[in-house]
């Protein structure tokens, strides 16, 4: 099988086979199966909320390399009458720099934060979205209070029950996002109010429709032990995305690469929560591994998805398909050749691995 592999990661330079997860269970005997917000996928690899999905073509181009979802930019709620308390956060900026940090790893830095058009235009790639082969899943920012503030329960029913029509059958998978910039905020320097959100943000979205939430938690200014707080204060959540960047203070910018992934890797030793998709960093089957092993049932890329071209093995296809061809098919750390280590005939064996009390 290893042969095959160093044959097959040669053989897709120019491209995968049309359903990759069939040929693998065939070729290797090994089933990708994963699961993000109790939908099963065929794979674990998505793309996180961001620059590469704010537009219809965006997502064909994914569609057609064969990504397992997309979580959709980050919109910010409204009220019926257009009002946005978060409005801050819905601002236009196109310019991005990938570029090395430190040498622990490849970032984007970007001043922008979320989506800049119409809620109109963003229900419009929504019900687009639900009319693809693949998982398209919207992501929301909603007014968060301060502690003596009641929240704008106007934004959050009008937001959701708009979103939940442009959907269709219920029910509506949503993702919250809480936004590093948001760490960034003195509204964010109080450990209090950010639990408080947490535990109140799923009921005021819950009671607008009928959803199921993903929650994408940030990485606060606090130690690790308040990322474990975070985790156990989501209950009421039916799944975290685990963790979103960290914050700059100094320069203004979230950023990732390896201190984003030690951390949330770290953080998530120290938990036990079903229904995580992880994100940070990934930029090998065998990262994807590392966040499996912690309970992580799919994980969500961006910075990948945006490198150099001359950064990627294949020699052919978008961006996304290469990068599924690196993440599956390279011999030495991708999700195949990690799986054959490691013995597991399916992937969330792996995830289930975190839950055994041995
Ligand atoms: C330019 C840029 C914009 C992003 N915008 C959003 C956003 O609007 N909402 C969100 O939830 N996450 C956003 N993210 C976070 C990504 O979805 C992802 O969780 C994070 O970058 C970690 O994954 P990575 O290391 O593969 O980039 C953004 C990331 C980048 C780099």
């Amino acid at each position: 099988m290893r042969a095959q592999l160093e044959r097959d990661f040669e053989r897709f330079r120019g491209g995968l086979p049309p359903d990759f997860p069939a040929y693998v269970r065939e070729a290797y005997r090994i089933d990708l199966s994963a699961r993000y917000l109790g939908v099963p996928l065929p794979h674990p690899i998505g793309k996180g909320s961001g620059q590469l999905s704010l537009n219809a073509s965006q997502l064909d181009v994914d569609v057609e390399a064969g990504l397992a979802f997309v979580v959709l930019k980050t919109v910010i709620a409204e009220d019926a009458g257009g009002g946005q308390s978060m409005a801050a956060w819905a601002i236009h900026e196109t310019h991005m720099t990938v570029e090395q940090r430190g040498g622990r790893g490849w970032t984007v830095t970007w001043k922008g934060r979320g989506w800049d058009r119409s809620l109109h235009d963003y229900l419009q790639l929504v019900r687009y979205g639900r009319t693809l082969n693949m998982l398209v899943v919207p992501s929301v920012k909603y007014h968060l209070p301060r502690l003596d503030e009641p929240f704008r329960d106007a934004e959050y029913a009008h937001t959701t029950r708009t979103l939940a029509e442009a959907w269709g059958e219920p029910p509506l998978l949503l993702e919250v996002d809480f936004s590093p910039t948001l760490a960034g905020d003195p509204l964010a320097s109080d450990r209090e109010q950010i639990l408080r959100w947490i535990r109140e943000v799923p009921q005021r979205i819950r009671a607008a429709a009928n959803v199921r939430i993903a929650l994408k938690l940030m990485n606060a200014r606090f130690d690790d032990a308040f990322q474990v707080a975070m985790v156990e204060t989501a209950r009421d959540a039916d799944a975290l995305v685990v963790f979103n960047r960290l914050f700059d203070a100094e320069r203004g910018v979230a950023y990732g690469g390896w201190d984003l992934s030690d951390r949330n890797l770290r953080v998530l030793d120290r938990t036990q929560r079903r229904g995580l998709a992880g994100t940070g960093n990934v930029g090998s089957g065998r990262m994807i591994l590392e966040y499996a092993r912690r309970g992580c049932e799919s994980v969500q890329l961006h910075t990948l998805f945006q490198l150099p071209l001359d950064q990627f093995p294949a020699t052919a296809g978008s961006r996304t398909q290469r990068a599924l061809h690196l993440l599956v098919f390279d011999p030495k750390n991708g999700l195949i050749a990690g799986m054959l280590d490691g013995g597991y005939r399916r992937f969330l064996d792996v995830t289930e691995h975190a839950f055994r009390k041995d």
